[in-house]
């Protein structure tokens, strides 16, 4: 659908001119309105101000709904819950992609497309060699997908609507690789090609784990596992990485550098950054007794440490990807032959008191999806170096359908937000003898 005048209006009274100025409101499908303030600037001479973008909608999008005060996340209009538990990866990169989950025969074409495209130009290694072993892995994917503009000119005209699919489906196909080989380089081991006979998740967890001296095996429930956290993951509204993408892309940049801009924003500890961050933290407190020496840090205006995994801008709730993986974090701890994860009985420990306290409970703080993620992922065997780039590979999907999505959109103009400005007026030049 597209959004609806409504033919109901807020006015502004402008005491400094004595004006009235009339603004539309507009309705979208579901969530909060709008107010139309596109003509804002040329009717009064005001820009809006708004830091941080926290009463700001940047965009029509179709692709994700958060309700942040009940905590719900709908993917084209499927909730997280019923797709991390009755879906796969491509099925929810399908509906992203497309709007609509697939039938078997377009899932077959769908898996079939992304399948092919999991090779790398050979040259690409080369890249990586340039790279010290102990490079932070999300170093070497700025790096790498960004690198991967230097071979895909075909992909410049992104005006051509095929074009651009190609390009997401050669993204999505090539995360895993990437990934895999920004992995194996951190370890010193040969990277491993990927086996087009095997599922996504399952392709991935062999180029990571898997070695050229034997067959590599992963248990079904595992793979499982690893497909559920690509889901929770795969896109999340207009967060900063996904507006990063969408700023980028609006220059007319190729789609590769875009991600890659992605991927540097999602790096960032308040961001995707936040799940190492977490492991780090719950290290650092160490023992139960510890808890509430942090909590009281974390309330400390004077003090920098945050709960790491908690606070979200929107979700002023649980969010329910955090949900699912505190639900099914025992079950996979069993299931990877984990008996007993002192990390996880920390962070019950640090959820239960913090929810417990009015400081959290004022200002609304929950778990958000970064405070359970990592102690799955350190079960699997993954460093916690390599949790943001679990992240990067699983929002791929996301950036590259809002990146898509806005080339698709009518109104499509470059994204330029302008300032309130504090520095000096115009000032006549003086020599350096006089200063
Ligand atoms: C992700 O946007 C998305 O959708 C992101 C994401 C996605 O899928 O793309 O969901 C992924 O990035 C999840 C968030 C991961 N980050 C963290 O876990 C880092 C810790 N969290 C915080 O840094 C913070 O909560 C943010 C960055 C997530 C949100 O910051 P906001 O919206 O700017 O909130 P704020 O800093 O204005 O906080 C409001 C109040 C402040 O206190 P007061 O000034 O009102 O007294 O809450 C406090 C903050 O100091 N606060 C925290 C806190 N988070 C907020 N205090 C202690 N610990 C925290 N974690």
């Amino acid at each position: 659908m597209d959004k609806k005048e409504t033919g109901e209006y807020v006015t502004m009274h402008d005491s400094r001119s004595g004006k009235e100025f009339r603004f539309a409101l507009l309705d979208g499908s579901v969530g909060p309105s709008v107010i139309d303030i596109r003509k804002l600037y040329a009717e009064t001479g005001y820009f809006t101000y708004d830091p941080g973008f926290t009463s700001t909608a940047s965009c029509d999008s179709r692709l994700t709904y958060i309700d942040g005060d009940e905590g719900v996340l709908l993917h084209g209009g499927y909730s997280i819950e019923d797709l991390a538990e009755k879906a796969n990866y491509l099925e929810v990169c399908h509906l992203l992609l497309h709007g609509e989950l697939p039938t078997q025969a377009q899932y077959d074409t769908f898996s079939h497309n992304i399948t092919t495209h999991t090779m790398l130009h050979d040259q690409m290694q080369y890249f990586f060699r340039g790279f010290r072993r102990d490079a932070h892995p999300m170093a070497i994917m700025v790096g790498a997908v960004g690198a991967l503009s230097a071979f895909y000119h075909d992909v410049t005209d992104i005006s051509d609507e095929n074009q651009r699919m190609i390009a997401s489906h050669r993204l999505i196909a090539k995360m895993p690789t990437l990934a895999a080989m920004a992995y194996k380089y951190s370890v010193g081991q040969p990277f491993i090609y990927p086996d087009n006979s095997l599922s996504y998740a399952a392709n991935f967890l062999k180029m990571t784990f898997g070695t050229p001296t034997q067959e590599f095996s992963v248990p079904d429930s595992v793979v499982r596992v690893m497909d559920q956290i690509f889901i929770l993951h795969a896109d999340h509204e207009q967060n900063a990485s996904t507006s990063t993408v969408r700023l980028a892309g609006s220059s007319m940049a190729n789609p590769f550098a875009c991600i890659s801009a992605g991927i540097s924003s999602l790096w960032g500890p308040a961001h995707g950054g936040a799940n190492e961050a977490v492991l780090d933290m719950l290290h650092q407190i160490g023992t139960k007794d510890r808890v509430p020496e942090f909590i009281k840090r974390a309330k400390d205006k004077d003090d920098p440490f945050r709960l790491m995994g908690f606070g979200h801008r929107v979700y002023k709730n649980y969010d329910p990807r955090a949900g699912v993986l505190k639900a099914s974090v025992r079950q996979v701890l069993d299931e990877l032959g984990v008996a007993d994860e002192p990390l996880l009985d920390l962070a019950l420990e640090l959820e239960r008191i913090a929810l417990e306290d009015e400081y959290f409970v004022q200002r609304k703080l929950f778990p958000n999806v970064d405070f359970y993620s990592g102690i799955i992922l350190k079960a699997m065997g993954f460093p916690t170096s390599m949790f943001t780039v679990l992240f990067a590979l699983s929002r791929t999907v996301g950036w590259i359908s809002q990146w898509k999505e806005m080339h698709e959109d009518p109104q499509k103009r470059i994204g330029r937000p302008r300032q309130l400005f504090l520095g000096e007026d115009r000032r006549d030049f003086v020599d350096i003898a006089q200063r």
